[in-house]
């Protein structure tokens, strides 16, 4: 047997015991007497202790042979340590090797496996297996493995049936870019992989299985961030006969029993915000609502005082950044020099700090009596300590530079804790966003959201008005999830193809299968998708979600360990029909 335990099992009571255990070599120790090993498995680090006199000299000389990673097995009882090391859970013991076999031997790693390396971000991922080896990087894993255990508990527990749908698929033209694979068998034609099962789950709805979910690779070849990846994981679900608020409430379960279940969170009812207040109040479509900072419009009290700066911009908008009224010029320059930067892209910024004595000063002064500033701070709300940062220009860029201001400051204040958890939901986005470039609607969410009832007649007239029967969940600032209730009616989704600006004959070739699936008794239907990384990156309050993926790529779409995308062989091309064989 090559172990009887594992390195992070045995304890006091276990004392006596004749144990193998196996695994790599942490570190050794050798004090000419005695000489000790730190032991390391996928579950912890146990003490090996050789003395001379106890152990072999055979067994010693082994033990002064190894390095970092090699791997052995090791037998011998368990003993009481005499400094015991409460830092680990198997620090009140040791192993008193009587028996020492290197079963393979390691060369020198190229960082060191600690939880703080000092392997920068490429080398770990081209010895991916190696960084797996630290405890960070595993218990990531290990998180990822509870979720989805959890996920599958509880959606069984609901009679949802786990359905695969294929990776080979049909092209569409909506959404990001398709990734595609060549098909040999039909030589100039290609498959997609899917972007997400979104046509096959409603197929699903329509067969009858009127609770669908899939723990499911999806592929996007979309720019890459922290928190994206082209191949990616969705805990994708639909329902059939429910309404939106069957939906949310489901769903919240779920992630309030995850939270329950996996990090012993218990999470309040989630508040419910529309669109139309999140990109008021916040600026963006999934607020961090761990604080508050809501924004203040000032066009009413701020316009035809004599600042051109003010008096040209479309919208004037602020947020009160409660205590800061001590910020240096220092601080405030350096908040100016970001609003600045390129991506954010605001021209500067105005301040007006609510001093302790009572008294305002401004960056506008010039402009603002007292009085008025007093009228600045009366609509924020805003007290003595207080430091008011104002934004201005066109409507669209100030409420998304502003929102990263505040996310900005809000990070400086040490307001966004990431053991806090604030989850919320997002609802009534518009349907349709208009593109100025391609001078046509894109569906904000995607062609199969039906809009809300209330909103349908605007379809024919002004369909840039209506809004859409579709949510997200958004935890943190971070959106977790998103879907809709979906068109079940042929018609409506005709009617909707066409406003996207496709043909009958378009829409027929693309979504045809779809379509005349609707024609044969489709169910009202309803569902969604999170994105299971990111799940993984907010439960542990990370913003990549590198480490949660065992095996991912880098910014550049890379695998750097297997070294993907590769170019491929003649032969292979020729067979996939992709050049003339001469
Ligand atoms: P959507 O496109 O909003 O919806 O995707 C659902 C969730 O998937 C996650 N996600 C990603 N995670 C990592 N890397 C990516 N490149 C990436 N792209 C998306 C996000 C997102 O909220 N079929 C619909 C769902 C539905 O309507 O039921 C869909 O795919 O967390």
């Amino acid at each position: 047997m090559l172990r009887t335990n594992t390195c992070g099992e045995l304890r006091i009571e276990n004392i006596g015991k004749t144990v193998v255990l196996s695994g790599w070599v942490q570190k050794v120790r050798d004090k000419g007497g005695m000489l000790w090993i730190d032991l390391r498995d996928r579950y912890g680090i146990t003490q090996l202790i050789l003395e001379e006199g106890k152990s072999d000299a055979a067994v010693l000389s082994v033990a002064r042979s190894l390095s970092r990673e090699d791997v052995i097995s090791a037998e011998g009882p368990v003993i009481e340590r005499s400094a015991k090391n409460a830092n680990i859970t198997t620090g009140d013991i040791e192993i008193q090797v009587l028996k020492l076999t290197l079963l393979n031997k390691s060369k020198t790693p190229p960082f060191t496996i600690e939880d703080d390396t000092d392997g920068g971000d490429e080398l770990r991922m081209k010895y991916r297996y190696l960084d797996i080896r630290r405890t960070p990087v595993r218990t990531a894993l290990e998180l990822r493995h509870r979720l989805s255990i959890e996920t599958r508990k509880y959606l069984d527990s609901f009679n949802f049936l786990e359905v695969e749908t294929p990776y080979l698929i049909k092209s569409t033209p909506e959404g990001a870019r398709d990734f595609v694979v060549p098909s040999r068998m039909n030589p100039g034609e290609f498959y997609a992989l899917p972007q997400s099962p979104q046509t096959f789950k409603q197929l699903l709805m329509v067969a009858g299985i009127d609770r669908y979910y899939q723990i499911v690779k999806c592929f996007r070849d979309e720019d890459l961030r922290a928190d994206r990846q082209p191949e990616f994981t969705q805990i994708d679900c639909e329902m059939s006969f429910v309404t939106q608020e069957d939906v949310l409430q489901t769903f919240e379960g779920l992630i309030t029993h995850l939270f329950s279940k996996v990090l012993n969170v218990q999470l309040p009812a989630f508040p419910r915000m529309t669109y139309a207040d999140a990109m008021r109040y916040y600026g963006c479509d999934k607020p961090d609502i761990r604080f508050d900072m809501q924004f203040v419009e000032m066009n009413s009290i701020v316009k035809e005082k004599g600042f051109p700066v003010f008096d040209s911009a479309e919208l004037v908008v602020g947020i009160n950044a409660a205590g800061c009224s001590e910020y240096t010029r220092k601080q405030l320059d350096a908040l100016t020099d970001f609003v600045k930067k390129p991506q954010i892209g605001a021209t500067g910024l105005v301040y007006l700090k609510c001093n302790s004595d009572g008294t305002y000063k401004s960056s506008v002064d010039k402009f603002y009596a007292p009085e008025e500033l007093a009228k600045w701070a009366a609509a924020f709300n805003a007290k003595a300590g207080d430091l008011i940062l104002v934004l201005a220009g066109g409507a669209d860029k100030t409420r998304k530079a502003l929102s990263e201001l505040r996310l900005h400051v809000a990070e400086e204040l040490g307001l966004r804790d990431p053991k806090v958890f604030k989850p919320l939901w997002v609802l009534d986005f518009p349907l349709l966003e208009w593109n100025e470039d391609e001078k046509r609607f894109f569906a904000m969410h995607h062609p199969f959201t039906s809009p809300l009832p209330d909103d349908v007649h605007y379809m024919s007239t002004d369909p840039g008005k209506v809004r859409a029967n579709a949510y997200d969940m958004v935890i943190n600032g971070v959106e977790l999830g998103g879907g809709s209730v979906r068109i079940h009616d042929r018609t409506l989704q005709k009617q909707m193809f066409s406003i996207l600006g496709f043909t009958d004959e378009e829409a027929q070739n693309q979504f045809g299968f779809l379509m005349n699936a609707f024609e044969y008794g489709a169910p009202p239907h309803a569902g969604l998708a999170f994105g299971f990384d990111r799940m993984c990156a907010i439960f542990s309050g990370k913003d990549s979600i590198r480490d949660f993926i065992a095996f991912p790529k880098n910014n550049s779409g890379r695998d750097v360990m297997i070294d993907s995308p590769s170019v491929i062989d003649s032969k292979q091309l020729v067979d996939l029909g992709l050049t003339i064989n001469k």
